[in-house]
C-alpha cells in the first residue's frame, strides 16, 4: 500500500512538472532523457512483446540524486523512445531509501521480470551506514510491476563480501540456468563481481566471482553486466577507485570491459586488460543486452559522478547515450558503433568534397543543435599541426567545442574548456599508428556530443552547455589544410 502511494505522488508531481521542464533550451532531442527530475544508470534494458524497455535510476522529486524509483520508457526501434508511468517507487522495509539499478528478463514472453537492489540506509554515513539486498518484481503487462510477496530474493551477502555494497544485479540464462552477477567489494576492499546460478529464478547459489582484480581495478564495482559474442564473454562493469594512468582513466569513475573464454563449469574466466567503452567526459554504468538482430547493443548513462550539471537549476538532470552496437575486433578488443537505424533520423544532407581549409571555414553559415556530422581526414600527409571541427560557435566565436586531430601526439581531442557554463576539461584518445585517413562520427544533441573515430575504434562523449545563439559549425586548422569530405545531417 505504503508503496503505491509513493508512486502515485511521484507521477503526479512528474506530470505537473513535465511541461515546465520541456521548454528548457538543454532538453535533448533523441536520446533517452527525464522528463522531468534525475536520472542515472540504464536499467533493465530488455526486449518484451514486441518492444525495447528501458527503465533508469529515478529521483522524480528532484534534479539530484535521492531515493531512487525506477523511471521507464520503451521503444519500437531503439530510435524512439515514449515515457511510461514510473514502474518501481522505494517504500518497503528491504528497499526503503531506494530500489537502486538491476536488470531484467522474459519468461516465456510473457512475465517480465524486473532485478533490482533494495537500498536501506541504517545511519549517517551513506557509504558505511547501509545494507544492500537483491530483490524482484514482476508484470504481466510491461506497464505495472508488483515487487515479490518474498522479497529479499537475497538477502545475505556471501562470507567475503560486503553487505554494504552489495548491488546491480543483472541476470541472464545459459543453458536451462539462470545467471546473474552482482557488484560487490571483497573483504580486503578490492571490487569484484559476485556470480550467482538459479534453475528457477527465486532460489540462488553464489557459485564465485568472475573476473580479477589484482588490486588495480579499484575498491568497488558497480553495475556488472555479462553477454557473449562468438567464443568470448565479455564483463562490462563501472569500477570506482581505479587510478587515472597514461591512456586514459581521467574521469571520478571508469566504465569498462574485460575480454575472454569464460567456463560455466569451473566459474573461470580467462581475460585481458581492463579497457574503457568511452573515452570521454560522461560515461558510466553501461547496460549491454542481445537484440532481436543478435547484436550486443549497450546504452550508459551519459553523465559522471560529482560533475556540475548546470540543468539542475532547469528542473531535470542526466541523460543515455544513443544506443551503440559492440563488436569483437581483430586485435580482439572491443569497437563501438553507433546503431545503424539512427539513420532514419537523418535530414537535409549536405557534403563537401576536397575542402582547401585556410584556418576558418565557416561551410557557407552551416548552424545547428542537433546534427550528425561525417569528417574524413587524409592524416598521413597532413601539414597542419591541428585540424578538425569546432561545435555550437557563439557569434564572437569565443564559445565553442573543439573536436580535433593533433598530428604530433596522433591523438584526437575533444576541448570543452571554451564554454560559457558546465564542466571544462580536455580529453584524448590515441589513433593507431598505421592509420592512414581519420574518420570521425559526431552526433550533437541540444547538451552533448558523441564522437565515433575510425568506425569504432574510440569513441569520446561529453555533456556541452553553450549559450542560446551558440550554433555555428566551423572547419579549423592552424595551416592550409585538405579536407576530404564533410557530410551532414541535420536530426
Ligand atoms: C551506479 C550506482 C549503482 C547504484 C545506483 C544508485 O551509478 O551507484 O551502483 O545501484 O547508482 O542510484
Amino acid at each position: 500500500m505504503h508503496c503505491n502511494y509513493n508512486l502515485e505522488k511521484a507521477q503526479i508531481y512528474v506530470n505537473r512538472m513535465k511541461e515546465v521542464v520541456k521548454k528548457d533550451l538543454y532538453r535533448q532531442k533523441y536520446h533517452i532523457t527525464p522528463e522531468v527530475s534525475w536520472m542515472n544508470d540504464p536499467n533493465g534494458f530488455v526486449f518484451y512483446k514486441g518492444e525495447y524497455h528501458l527503465f533508469y535510476q529515478f529521483h522524480p522529486f528532484s534534479p539530484r540524486w535521492g531515493p531512487m524509483y525506477w523511471g521507464h520508457v520503451k521503444s519500437p526501434d531503439l530510435v524512439h523512445w515514449d515515457h511510461l508511468e514510473i514502474a518501481l517507487a522505494p517504500g518497503e522495509i528491504y528497499d526503503r531509501d531506494g530500489c537502486f539499478s538491476g536488470s531484467a528478463v522474459v519468461i516465456d514472453s510473457d512475465e517480465l521480470v524486473l532485478f533490482y537492489t533494495g537500498n536501506v540506509f541504517t545511519g549517517p554515513d551513506k557509504n558505511r551506514d547501509l545494507v544492500q539486498k537483491q530483490c524482484m518484481a514482476i508484470s504481466k503487462d510491461g506497464l505495472v510491476f508488483s515487487k515479490w510477496e518474498h522479497n529479499p530474493l537475497i538477502g545475505n551477502a556471501p562470507a567475503n563480501a560486503s553487505q554494504e555494497h552489495f548491488r546491480d544485479p543483472y541476470v541472464w540464462k545459459h543453458g536451462s540456468n539462470w545467471y546473474m552477477v552482482i557488484g560487490s567489494r571483497n573483504r580486503n576492499n578490492l571490487g569484484q563481481a559476485l556470480l550467482y546460478r538459479s534453475e528457477n529464478l527465486t532460489n540462488w547459489d553464489c557459485i564465485g566471482t568472475v573476473g580479477n582484480n589484482d588490486g588495480t581495478l579499484g575498491y568497488m564495482w558497480e553495475c556488472p553486466c555479462m553477454v557473449k559474442t562468438g567464443e568470448k564473454h565479455i564483463l562490462i562493469f563501472s569500477p570506482q577507485g581505479v587510478e587515472e594512468s597514461e591512456k586514459g582513466l581521467k574521469n571520478w569513475h571508469q566504465a569498462g570491459y574485460l575480454i575472454g573464454e569464460f567456463d560455466y563449469d569451473t566459474v573461470n574466466f580467462v581475460h585481458g586488460g581492463f579497457t574503457e567503452l568511452d573515452q570521454g567526459f560522461d560515461y558510466y554504468a553501461p547496460q549491454a543486452i542481445i537484440d532481436q538482430q543478435g547484436r550486443i547493443v549497450v546504452i550508459a548513462w551519459m553523465g559522471m559522478w560529482e560533475s556540475e550539471i548546470p540543468t539542475q537549476d532547469h528542473g531535470w538532470a542526466g541523460t543515455m547515450t544513443i544506443p551503440r552496437i559492440l563488436e569483437v575486433r581483430e586485435d580482439g578488443l572491443i569497437k563501438c558503433l553507433p546503431l545503424p537505424e539512427l539513420k532514419m533520423l537523418r535530414s537535409n544532407r549536405r557534403e563537401w568534397h576536397e575542402i582547401t581549409l585556410n584556418h576558418i571555414d565557416d561551410l557557407n553559415g552551416l548552424s545547428g543543435k542537433t546534427m550528425e556530422i561525417k569528417m574524413t581526414l587524409g592524416i598521413q600527409d597532413m601539414k597542419s599541426q591541428k585540424c578538425g571541427m569546432m561545435l555550437r560557435v557563439s557569434l564572437d566565436r569565443k564559445e565553442k567545442t573543439l573536436i580535433y586531430y593533433d598530428r604530433e601526439t596522433r591523438e584526437v581531442v575533444f576541448d570543452r574548456n571554451s564554454l560559457g557554463c558546465g564542466p571544462k576539461g580536455i580529453r584524448k584518445t590515441r589513433v593507431s599508428a598505421n592509420c592512414r585517413e581519420l574518420d570521425l562520427q559526431i552526433f550533437m544533441d541540444a547538451s552533448s556530443v558523441e564522437v565515433f573515430i575510425n568506425r569504432g575504434e574510440a569513441v569520446m562523449s561529453g555533456r556541452i552547455y553553450p549559450g542560446k545563439d551558440s550554433n555555428g559549425v566551423f572547419l579549423f586548422s592552424d595551416a592550409i589544410e585538405e579536407v576530404k569530405s564533410l557530410i551532414v545531417w541535420d536530426l
